[in-house]
């Protein structure tokens, strides 16, 4: 008897304190929910969104939002445990420092009604994109005031020294997306970052909202925590270990964010370097089930593999091509051709880049400039060339291997 009691003083306990775990709001690990009815019935607004997106893509698309969902399951039970931690609690809220909020704030302002429909491709299913749109003013993009390539670089070195700081560890960019705009009704379904995406934050732009769009994130102990935000704010987070979304529907107009991704390099803030060993990457724990997947997927090792988007600014014709960024391209030929060819650290030149990020229009203008098709990075130690590298990441058939094989580029593996 007096067990019993102590059993349900205990629940009821739990439920006031909205204090639970996974697979309650959303699937995390499974889809066996955990809660009951705390949370009112969320088998129905679950089973509603995956439905929407079969519905949207018809039979053979359906196949794909099943196998993508799956692929978010086994993503958000691999990555955490085998991810290096560096911060006590995975994610932190603070103000952005200003000249970064000065620098999104006023980017918005001049360029938020030339937003454009964001493509998500068949069959995602991280956002109920076929039922609430998405849109990006995108930083990207050449055509709007003040974007491009220049202005991205200017982010993240702005960015940089406040997520150093928050995990004592260098940096280099891996990514930057946004601005996007979520509308009503937009869910976010809860995820890791694929990998490089490991040291981040997320910057509120701008809102239009009846109540506060929650974040909700895992901490260390699985727990759920929701977090609020307001133009401004800035979630730091370690997105490739900490789950993170926005189960509940968006209630309101619009909800503008920006996202900046960096990885550690492997060298401490105060000075010295983690014990790493050159081909794999600092931030993924040895003999955990990421490192295999990882192993898999990059063959030919993590500083190789690695872009020189690396260093901001330095290098803005690898950036340039890494992205696909023509028009970035053109201004820096137009200032100066040979930084169309210049060699990083790893010996990678912007073909490199273009080539892996499997982007033809650029390929082909890099090589109308003269690129040589057939140059092997890592300055003769067991470098790769262009067409290597094309069939490694896309295969045979992609656009890209095939205009290389048509100018006869030659393949120089790094076992050759
Ligand atoms: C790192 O963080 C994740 C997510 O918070 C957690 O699941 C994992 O156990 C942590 N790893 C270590 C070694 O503490
Ligand atoms: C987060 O907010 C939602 C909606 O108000 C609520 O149902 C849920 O219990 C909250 N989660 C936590 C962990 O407090």
């Amino acid at each position: 008897m007096k067990l019993l009691c102590v059993g349900l003083f205990f629940v009821v306990l739990t439920a006031n304190a909205a204090d639970f775990g996974l697979d309650c709001s959303w699937p995390i690990h499974s889809t066996d929910w955990k809660c009951g009815d705390l949370l009112g019935d969320r088998q129905v607004v679950y089973d509603h969104y995956m439905q929407g997106c079969r519905e949207k893509w018809g039979t053979q698309g359906a196949k794909r939002c099943d196998a993508n969902e799956a692929d978010r399951l086994e993503m958000t039970r691999r990555q955490p445990q085998s991810m290096v931690n560096y911060t006590s609690t995975g994610f932190k809220k603070i103000k952005a420092p200003p000249k970064v909020w000065d620098m999104l704030s006023s980017y918005w302002e001049r360029n938020k009604d030339d937003r454009q429909l964001e493509n998500w491709g068949k069959g995602n299913i991280y956002t109920n994109n076929w039922e609430s749109e998405t849109y990006m003013v995108s930083v990207d993009n050449a055509g709007l005031r003040g974007g491009g390539q220049k202005f991205k670089n200017d982010i993240w070195n702005a960015v940089r020294p406040t997520i150093e700081e928050w995990t004592g560890m260098k940096l280099q960019p891996t990514s930057l997306y946004g601005i996007r705009v979520y509308t009503e009704g937009a869910i976010l379904a809860p995820h890791v970052d694929r990998l490089p995406l490991v040291s981040s934050c997320i910057i509120n732009v701008a809102q239009d909202v009846e109540e506060p769009w929650l974040l909700e994130v895992y901490d260390r102990h699985d727990r759920a925590v929701n977090v609020t935000m307001e133009p401004g704010d800035m979630v730091l987070y370690e997105s490739g270990s900490l789950t993170h979304g926005r189960p509940y529907p968006l209630k309101g107009n619009f909800y503008a964010n920006i996202f900046i991704h960096f990885e550690p390099t492997g060298e401490r803030l105060n000075g010295g370097w983690v014990e790493y060993d050159d081909f794999h990457p600092p931030y993924i724990q040895p003999n955990s089930p990421e490192m295999e997947n990882w192993e898999r997927r990059n063959p030919a090792g993590w500083k190789k593999q690695s872009p020189s988007v690396a260093a901001p600014g330095v290098h803005e014709g690898h950036a340039a091509a890494a992205h696909g960024d023509l028009e970035s391209l053109r201004e820096i030929a137009a200032e100066n051709k040979r930084a169309l060819h210049l060699k990083d650290k790893n010996g990678w030149q912007p073909i490199h880049e273009a080539v892996r990020a499997g982007h033809l229009d650029t390929v082909k203008y890099l090589v109308e400039q003269k690129a040589d098709v057939n140059s092997v990075t890592n300055f003769g130690k067991g470098g790769v060339s262009p067409y290597y590298i094309s069939l490694q990441n896309h295969g045979y058939e992609h656009p890209v291997t095939e205009f290389l094989s048509s100018l006869g580029a030659i393949m120089v593996g790094p076992e050759l």
